[in-house]
């Protein structure tokens, strides 16, 4: 038998394969950040292809920290109709959704394509 093919639990959660998905920006989200239907048959064709661990692609948990144009939104509630789609699409499609977060911490003014009137945030110190 496969091993790649038989089912992994990770803590409680069972995962129909071994085949995990790492996170690729897109930018098929609309400007301000939104799930699209681009967005969900793009990760849809990956769920149907068979992977088993679909990570979505990087976001930003603060405004200021976002990379790029297009960039999936998760700093906000006003996006978690559009991701609750997505990731009942997976879902439904046999596989289980993943997420990563991350935030640009240095602001390059003039080669960012992003605008937005906030300071950028940056992680704490670390305490010991
Ligand atoms: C087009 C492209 C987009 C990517 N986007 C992300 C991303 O959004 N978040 C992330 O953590 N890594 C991203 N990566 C890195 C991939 O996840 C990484 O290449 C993958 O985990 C394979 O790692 P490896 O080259 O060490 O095997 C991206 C890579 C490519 C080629």
């Amino acid at each position: 038998m496969n091993v790649l093919l038989t089912p992994a639990r990770i803590g409680t959660v069972e995962i129909r394969n071994r085949i995990v998905m790492p996170p690729m920006t897109t930018r098929l989200s609309d400007e301000d950040g939104h799930v699209t239907d681009d967005t969900v048959n793009y990760y849809m064709a990956r769920v149907q292809g068979g992977v088993g661990l679909v990570t979505v692609e990087m976001a930003s948990p603060t405004k200021a920290g976002r990379h790029r144009r297009r960039e999936l939104g998760i700093y906000d509630d006003r996006f978690l109709p559009g991701l609750a789609r997505l990731t009942a699409a997976i879902r439904a499609g046999g596989a289980t959704p993943a997420s990563t977060s991350a935030a640009r911490r240095r602001w390059r003014r003039r080669r960012s394509p992003i605008r937005c009137s906030r300071s950028p945030t940056r992680p704490s110190s670390p305490r010991r």
